[in-house]
């Protein structure tokens, strides 16, 4: 396939700035931005005419081939980013799960799955046990792998949980080695509780999972870890936020200067709850991820969260499993494997919910999508960004054409689909990944083994400025207090 590539008179968008332009690439490299670029005829043109062209999208959030709840998640790095490139995103960060108790044999075998990989990836490492060896395999982590991010799950009591003393010690490690600290927030006793209540009440079915976990849970470990992330000093990135009340705890520590993160997910601002009151069990368990999806008005509040900059960018969580994994819960939701799809219907349905509606910019969403994903990562302007230099992570949207969304011709593995039947304005017509053409006229055209892992560097930007604050405050600690002897 070409390796010269030249894109010819699109909109080019960039986070702060758009103009008509061409784009040419050679290598996998972007080479040159700027109008009337002359070329041979050994390159591929594309023409892009009234239509805009944007950095691929960069999806901070997603599980592919993990092992969860009893089973595994069936997208794998092949059919997961296969789907994600066929809706224009380019890049993606999945979080590593531990193997045994091991962040190395874990990193191992993730770097195994991800052999397969089509396009370009980056790990987060979950941290779900504190002691000596862990504390030091994180440094070898952010020193040796490439990994400047670690999760800690906050619920999934008797798993993943972690208690606060664990979350403290994560805090500390996690500011010494410059790598950002992700939470899942929701209070986990508070769910474990929650569950029983539904159980004891005899509500067994979908209805259950969001009846026992409620926004006030959510918003709860929200503000305990925002609170003991500023008693640490260090930023703190908070993943899937789905309530109105996490969203406005976020909301007050980034008013008051911290350094705090939200992440809302698709499914939480376009969905809301009221699948999991359907009477068909494979409809309504489809919908079941933790947190859960709200009712309606926290989507739309998360909506405007996003395009005020509450909150900074869009991840999806994507999580699938197909309706016989799914039916393992049919006599109780807590058996029902918690995640929804989404890596490929991301770029579309933020598209049409975020612009098409005039919430932001096509700026902001080449912002909210790709940019501040990569900033934050610390692999800007490599990725993110349509410049000189850039990787030639690229895709062209029609504005004027339309995507629709089905089960029965998404990428993904699952037989099912949460946003099956939706339509909207504006269509990604062309992936370009690493320099190649991967998606046009509806066809993929993918290379098993042709993504790399993209190594990620610590004290991303949102650790400038902190050991200056940190001096400070030991400084006026030690201080010492004149104090008279008291008469005898
Ligand atoms: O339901 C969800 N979100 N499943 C994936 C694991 C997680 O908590 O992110
Ligand atoms: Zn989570
Ligand atoms: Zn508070
Ligand atoms: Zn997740």
């Amino acid at each position: 396939s070409f390796t010269k590539i030249l894109i010819k008179e699109g909109t080019v968008v960039n986070a702060h700035h758009k103009e008509v332009a061409d784009v040419y690439i050679e290598d996998g490299v972007i080479v040159s931005v700027r109008p009337n670029i002359k070329v041979g005829d050994d390159v591929k043109i594309l023409d892009a005419t009234g239509k805009y062209v944007m950095p691929g999208g960069i999806d901070p959030h997603t599980h592919l081939e993990m092992e969860f709840m009893g089973t595994v998640t069936i997208d794998d790095f092949f059919t997961g980013q296969a789907a994600a490139l066929a809706g224009g995103t380019t890049m993606h960060i999945d979080f590593v799960i531990p193997v045994n108790g091991s962040l190395s044999a874990g990193f191992e075998s993730y770097k195994n799955k991800a052999k397969k990989a089509v396009m370009d990836y980056g790990f987060h490492m979950a941290i779900i046990k504190w002691d000596e060896e862990v504390a030091k395999e994180m440094e070898l982590m952010v020193k040796e792998n490439g990994i400047n991010s670690f999760k800690f799950f906050m619920a999934y009591k008797g798993s993943l949980m972690v208690n606060d003393e664990l979350l403290m010690q994560g805090l500390e490690k996690c500011k010494s080695l410059g790598a950002l600290a992700m939470v899942h927030a929701e209070n986990g006793d508070g769910v474990a509780e929650g569950q029983k209540r539904m159980i004891d009440l005899g509500i067994t079915g979908p209805e259950g999972h969001a009846l026992s976990r409620p926004p006030v849970l959510e918003g709860e470990a929200t503000a305990r870890a925002i609170h003991l992330a500023s008693f640490v000093n260090t930023p703190l990135y908070v993943v899937h936020v789905m309530s109105i009340n996490a969203m406005e705890e976020i909301a007050k520590a980034r008013k008051a200067g911290q350094r705090v993160i939200g992440e809302p997910v698709v499914s939480g601002l376009v969905l809301d709850d009221s699948w999991l009151w359907d009477p068909d069990f494979t409809t309504a368990a489809k919908y079941v991820m933790s947190p859960p999806i709200r009712k309606a008005g926290h989507d739309k509040a998360l909506q405007s969260a996003l395009s005020t900059g509450i909150l900074q960018l869009v991840g999806t969580d994507h999580c699938t499993f197909n309706s016989t994994q799914k039916a393992f819960g049919f006599d109780d939701f807590r058996k029902i494997p918690n995640g929804v799809n989404g890596i490929e219907e991301r770029m579309h349905l933020i598209w049409d919910t975020m612009v098409v509606s005039g919430q932001i910019s096509v700026t902001d969403y080449v912002r909210i999508t790709s940019t501040e994903c990569a900033r934050i990562f610390n692999i800007y302007p490599r990725k993110g960004a349509i410049l000189e230099g850039s990787d030639a992570d690229i895709i062209i949207l029609n504005p004027n054409a339309s995507f629709k969304v089905t089960a029965a011709s998404h990428h993904s593995k699952s037989d099912t689909n949460v946003y099956d039947g939706r339509t909207g304005k504006g269509k990604v017509e062309v992936t370009i990944s690493g320099g190649r053409v991967v998606w046009e006229d509806g066809m993929l055209n993918v290379m098993p083994g042709s993504g790399k892992y993209i190594r990620m560097a610590p004290y991303g930007y949102l650790f400038d400025g902190i050991e200056k604050a940190d001096a400070a405050y030991l400084a006026s600690l030690r201080a010492p207090v004149q104090r008279t002897k008291a008469a005898a």
